[in-house]
This record gives C-alpha cells, structure tokens and sequence, in this order.
C-alpha cells in the first residue's frame, strides 16, 4: 500500500531506500527493508501493477571481531592503554603484556604501536612514548559500524585483510506506475461467481490473467508403497512359474509350528525371548492332531526315519507356546501337512486343495504322476508376508519385516533343482549373478546362502537362505521318502531397500514414512 501511496503521490519512486516503512521513524536503508519491499514489488509487478528495477550497493559490516575492536579499541590502543609513560614507572615485560591484554592483543597489537610510535623499549621491557593516541583504527570501525561505508576509502583494504570488515551486498528500486496502474491491493479475481454476476460486481472487478504455464494441481489418487510394488512385481513372478500362494493371515503360531514340526530343537536359541516375541494372553495353543504331534515329539527325543534325533526330553509346554512367527515358514510347514494329508490317508478339507494343488508339477514326468497313487501331488507354493524378531532396532532392521518364501515339494528333487529354481527366480528380479555358500537351518541340509552381485555397491550381498527340508520334518507329515521339498527364502524390505537407494528402514515403514515422497516416488510410476 506504502509503494502505491507513493507512486499514486509522487509518480515514481527514483529510489526505495526513501520510503518510511509502516511502524517505523528512519527511512528503509537497510538490508531487511529492501527485501521486504522486493516482496511487495514481486507481487504488484505480476499483476502488472508497477514495474521495477533493480540497483546493486555495495556496503560494509563488521565482523564479530570488528565489533569488539569498535567497542574496546584496536589491538594497539589496548596494547599502549596497559603501557606506563617512559619515566613514569617499571617497564612491563612481554611475558607481563600477554598477562594483561591476552595473547592475541599482545602479539598483534605490540607490532602495530610499535609502527604508530605509540612504543618503545625500555631495558627488556615496553613503555609508552605517546601521552595520547588517536585510535583510527576504532573510528574507523565505527564509522562503518554506523553508516556501513568509509569516507576514508583506502584504509578499508587493510582492514578487510584483518578481517575486520566485511563486505555487504545490498539491493534497492527504481519503481514506475505499471500499465495496471491502481492503488488498491485487493487481489484480482480468479473466478467469475454467481454473487459476482447477481450483484453486478463482475463489471467493474479486476481479473488475474490464466498462466497456461502453472502446473496443475496434483490429482488425488492413490500410490502403491515401493514395498508393495515390489511385493506385486514379486508376486507375479511367482504366478509366472507356477506357483500358487500360500494363506499366511495367522501372525500368531505356536511353538510347535514355527519351530517343533521343522525339528527345531526345543533347546534353539531363536526360541529364547530375546530373539521371538511370546505371547502372554492367551499364552498357549490348542493341541495339535495328536498322531501327528506324536511323531514330531517322537523323532525330536529318540530319532527315527532313519535319524538319531536330538535325545534330549521333549517339553509339551515349550510347544504349545504361543508367540508372534519368526518366519513364514510356519505357515508353509503347515500347507506342507495338508499337502500329505492324502498320503496320510485322509480326506482333503474343502478349499484346501485350491492351495496345495494349484501349483503344477515342477520336474515330475507322466510316468511319474500316474505311478500307483500314494496320495502325492507335487506343489509350488509361495507366500509374502510378515514376520516379527525380538531384535535390536537400527537403521536396517525393524522387529518386523516381510519374508518371501518359495516352496517346491516333487519327487526327487535335487539341490540342482533347487539352485536351478534360484536362478531363474532372481534373474526374474533382474539379478543375474548369483552365488550360493553352504550354510546351516536346522529344517533344511543342506542348506544354502544366496548372494547376489551388487553393481552399485559393487559387492556381493547376502539376498536369501535356502534349503532341502529334512526328512525328520517331512516324514512325520506323512510324505512318500522319495518326495523332496526344498524352499528359499528372502526379505522383502533389503531388494527394495536397493532398489529404491533408501538406505534408513524408517524411511520406507512406521511413521516417519513420508507420504509424498511414496507418491512421488519413480516406484509407484514405473
Ligand atoms: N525360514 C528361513 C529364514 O527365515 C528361510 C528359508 C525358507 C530357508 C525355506 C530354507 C527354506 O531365513
């Protein structure tokens, strides 16, 4: 309003470090007020209001130092100030003189009295040879201070290189009536509205013009989280070779699923509390199918299938414990009972067999298939979903995160069919160099690491664990001895982790996740 007061009054503002801004007594000199005033010249010049151009000032300040020499004198006034008039008492040494002044003063300022002849030496010691100085140092400083120039223009180089001062760059306007010309700063009208036009308004209204440059206004629409895009584009290559995917809703498990039935032993230390979350209310299971449970107990404290067992006692409370699943595999163990409950010689529930039989046969020839029915089908089963570690938090681990688990059960499978598998499934992911390391699972032998090649970290990093399962898992179900299963594992938050160059987890789960960033995120668009 201030700017088209002005304009209004006078016709042009030759220079804005005249105007006297609102609330204020001094014209706007300073650095704040012309930038104050660039904002409103901003916003009057797009709507055409006034035009402007711009002027460059050069000025200067003091530096932190600089001030504290115009408050307390220079370094040499200092320096003579402490000094007694030669005649007028003892000299004082340089060791005194640091003492007095502080180390800096004493050193820079001795030199500089010493040129002034504000000093002299006395014997080993200083004494002052002037009654009286003029510190010019400190004027000047002030004179800067005061009014950010010098009239004395050839001592500013000296104290710049004393870094005393600085230099300030500053701005102020030239303002003109624009060819919109008007002192009112209502805003233009964006909007023709039905009040406008029922109360004649719109005619005598200013209108802001279109910009058809102006980005849109971004459209409300929903974004897939990377996790989720990822956990789709993995899902589909599973679908792609077959597999069909496990129900894995039940987060809680018993002891006896998630550890017993994959011959954990009870003595595990993943079971301990430290490493998996139990449950306190309710704390136990049901019981399992007691001929089963029998078998699994069974081969755990005195062997059988041909193993030695653990031969340490069974506890039916270790079991029956409930706890939040360390990994799908739980689930998948369960799916693996059904799948054998036609080896077992019985009946299949309703809708089970939709799972455990949509998968088609991995390797297994006709001759095979149609051999006499022991009640066996072979099965590719996949799942992706949550697991929980009682595990010390950081920036790559969560005590819950999602696992992708491939399960492939057929007659006599090898671990070439295994390895076979892994390949082409992560080459599917667009990881083509794979390594696999001997490694140890209680449920599976042998058991293998999965690494992969990083071209970006240019490492190989660990991407998941794999295995045969065990015949003391398998047999007890009620598997055929010449059905092999054999499943891999991986995270799902590490390959998006990569993927994406997110290298904090809590920047892709929980809270703090920022929910632009998914929906502008090139994960959600591509
Ligand atoms: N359950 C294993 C893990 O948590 C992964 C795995 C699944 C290993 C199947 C072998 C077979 O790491």
């Amino acid at each position: 309003q201030l700017v088209l007061d002005t304009l209004d009054a006078n016709g042009s503002i030759p220079d804005t470090r005249t105007l006297v801004l609102p609330g204020e007594s001094a014209p706007a000199s300073s650095h704040d007020a012309q930038i104050t005033i660039l904002g409103a010249l901003n916003s009057l010049s797009s709507r055409n209001v006034v035009t402007y151009e711009t002027n460059e000032t050069i000025s200067h300040g003091l530096t932190p130092e600089g001030l504290q020499l115009a408050e307390q004198g220079s370094h040499e006034a200092r320096v003579w100030s402490v000094l007694p008039l030669k005649g007028n008492g003892d000299a004082v040494t340089p060791v005194e003189l640091k003492k007095l002044v502080g180390d800096e003063t004493a050193k820079v300022g001795q030199g500089r009295a010493f040129k002034n002849g504000w000093i002299g030496k006395e014997g080993a010691g200083l004494v002052k040879l002037a009654a009286e100085i003029n510190d010019a140092t400190q004027i000047d400083l002030k004179e800067i201070q005061e009014t950010g120039s010098l009239k004395a223009e050839s001592a500013l180089p000296d104290l710049r290189k004393r870094k005393l001062i600085a230099q300030k760059k500053g701005q102020w306007f030239v303002v003109n009536k624009g060819p919109d010309f008007s002192t009112s700063t209502a805003k233009p009208e964006t909007d023709l509205t039905v009040d406008m036009l029922n109360s004649g308004s719109w005619k005598t209204s200013t209108y802001k013009k279109y910009n058809f440059e102006a980005d849109g206004i971004p459209t409300n629409g929903g974004a897939l989280h990377p996790l989720l895009k990822v956990r789709e584009e993995i899902r589909n290559i599973f679908l792609e070779m077959g597999f069909a995917e496990m129900p894995t809703q039940s987060f809680v498990e018993s002891g006896f699923w998630c550890f017993d039935a994959l011959f954990v032993p009870q003595q595990h230390p993943a079971r301990d509390l430290q490493d998996t979350f139990y449950l306190s209310d309710p704390s136990h299971s049901l019981a399992p199918e007691p001929s089963y449970y029998k078998r699994v107990s069974t081969v755990h404290e005195h062997g059988g299938f041909g193993s030695a067992g653990y031969r340490a006692p069974w506890q039916p409370e270790e079991s029956s414990k409930l706890l939040l699943r360390t990994h799908t595999t739980a689930s998948s163990a369960q799916m693996l009972y059904r799948l054998a409950a036609k080896c077992r010689g019985e009946s299949v529930e309703d809708g089970a067999e939709d799972y455990v039989h949509g998968g088609a046969a991995t390797n297994a020839t006709n001759e095979e298939l149609n051999k006499e029915d022991d009640g066996f089908h072979p099965a590719k089963l996949f799942s992706i979903d949550r697991v929980f570690r009682n595990e010390t938090m950081d920036a790559t681990h969560l005590a819950e995160f999602h696992q992708v688990e491939g399960v492939v059960a057929d007659r006599n499978l090898t671990l070439a069919d295994l390895i076979g598998f892994m390949r082409v499934f992560f080459s599917k992911m667009g990881i083509e160099q794979v390594r696999f390391k001997p490694a140890y699972n209680p449920y599976t032998e042998p058991s293998l690491e999965i690494f992969a090649f990083h071209p970006l970290l240019d490492k190989w990093v660990e991407v998941g664990n794999s295995g045969m399962f065990r015949p003391e898992m398998l047999e007890p179900m009620g598997f055929p001895k010449d059905v092999r299963v054999h499943g891999w594992g991986l995270s799902l938050e590490r390959p998006t982790m990569i993927r994406y160059g997110i290298n904090n987890i809590r920047t892709l789960v929980g809270h703090k996740v920022s929910l632009e960033g998914i929906e502008n995120s090139a994960a959600v668009m591509f």
